[in-house]
């Protein structure tokens, strides 16, 4: 695998990039810098004078409903001031890729390029970037379409999507952790209203007074993110999940002080008697829908409290709530709704750094190379049961 060391922008760079590929001595990175932009990238398998440059492998999804095939491009133009462009290592498949391939939800136009999560290294960054330089780790959040996607060897995305890959992480550990850490974000801040601390510019009180909270769904990707975000958000909360009990330990582990088991004949007994006080919950945080087939939840709400649900975006029917329920749903890209919405990768950054938030689900790798997406897809049409599915590219 390519691993680059980070680089400076000196005019000495320019000058030794120069060297490099006008003498092709077997360089194991040909680098090139412009005025507004610093690029550094591999040798191309078969380097010539009027090429120097690798091609950029994309999976492309022609149409609706049929099969990925790739395709070659050149290697990116420069990135605008503000984008970096990344050499991905490894891809993260989510429910809304298959959704979105399956069903055309969120796909602005055919064909397309998918991919919401993946982590690599920075080739190149645009003249305004202040917080990355060519060689860093990064994981990033990406936008399925062209370009900015991350199923393909080189995506250009912008500064404020990316966070650096904490050192001791794998780049198939980083790559799951964006689009869940948003959606718990945008989940816990705009679905249920509370104060996000950690957030550079975020709100500092809550709309309702939120003091204890159900996961639906903890061992899912969104929900033990939402699970930790929550933690941050307001330290004292106590938070319940639902899950298989397999999870329990692990979502424990992660901050969960009232485990559920989600098949339970007594769901809303138990959840009730993991409350404070056994008065229900203040709020429920519905991270897999599971509102739409379990009725009874929005029966543990406590008499008095707020009784807000938050419902993640399934790409399924707005999920109908009783009388007095405060319903909100909300999906990631919702995220500009949040003050300090522009800080939210840096906190990511920040928090990973201090360890503060933590691998949610364990790693599972589906294979290496694009043609493994196929079958990780399989996979997530199957269901997946607290992993996160993930190919090494
Ligand atoms: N709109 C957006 O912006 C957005 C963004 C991200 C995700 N989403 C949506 O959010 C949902 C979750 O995504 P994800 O990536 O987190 O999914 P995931 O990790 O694939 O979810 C799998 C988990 O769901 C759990 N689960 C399923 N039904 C449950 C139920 N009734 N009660 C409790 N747990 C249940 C399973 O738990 P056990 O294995 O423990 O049984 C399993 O671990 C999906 O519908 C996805 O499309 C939307």
């Amino acid at each position: 695998m390519y691993e680059a060391r980070p680089l400076l922008k000196t005019p000495n760079l320019v000058l030794f990039s120069r060297r490099f590929s006008r003498t092709h001595q077997s360089p194991s990175l040909f680098i090139s810098a412009t005025p507004s932009t610093l690029i550094k990238h591999p040798s191309p398998s078969s380097p010539t004078m009027s090429s120097p440059s690798p091609l950029n492998t994309k999976l492309l999804a022609p149409s609706l409903g049929h099969p990925l095939t790739t395709t070659t491009a050149p290697f990116p133009a420069p990135p605008s001031p503000t984008d970096v462009t990344i050499h991905l290592h490894a891809i993260a498949l989510n429910p809304a890729d298959a959704k979105m391939l399956d069903t055309g939800a969120r796909a602005a136009s055919w064909p397309l390029v998918p991919g919401l999560d993946g982590a690599g290294t920075i080739t190149a960054v645009g003249s305004a970037v202040t917080r990355f330089a060519p060689g860093d780790a990064v994981l990033a959040l990406f936008t399925p379409g062209d370009g900015g996607a991350a199923w393909q060897t080189y995506a250009v995305v912008p500064e404020a999507c990316v966070a650096r890959k904490p050192a001791g992480w794998s780049w198939e550990q980083a790559a799951g952790v964006g689009v869940c850490y948003l959606t718990a974000v945008v989940g816990v801040g705009v679905g249920l209203g509370m104060a996000l601390p950690f957030l550079r510019g975020g709100a500092t009180e809550g709309v309702v007074e939120v003091a204890s909270v159900l996961v639906l769904g903890g061992s899912s990707g969104v929900g033990a993110a939402a699970v930790q975000v929550l933690r941050l958000a307001r330290p004292g909360v106590r938070v319940l999940a639902t899950s298989s009990p397999r999870h329990h330990a692990h979502l424990r582990a992660l901050g969960v002080e009232g485990v559920v088991n989600r098949a339970s004949g007594s769901l809303v007994e138990d959840v009730r008697a993991a409350s404070p006080g056994g008065r229900g919950v203040d709020a429920v945080f519905d991270a897999v829908g599971a509102g739409a087939t379990q009725r009874d939840v929005f029966e543990a709400f406590g008499a008095d409290g707020p009784k807000r649900y938050a419902q993640v975006w399934t790409g399924d029917e707005e999920i109908e709530v009783p009388e007095g329920v405060e319903s909100v749903l909300f999906r990631s890209r919702d995220l500009p709704k949040l003050n300090g919405s522009e800080n939210v990768m840096v906190a990511l950054e920040t928090l990973l750094e201090e360890g503060r938030y933590k691998l949610p689900l364990p790693v599972k790798i589906v294979g290496e190379g694009w043609e493994a997406v196929e079958k990780g897809l399989e996979g997530i049409r199957k269901g997946v049961s607290g992993e996160k599915l993930v190919v090494r590219v």
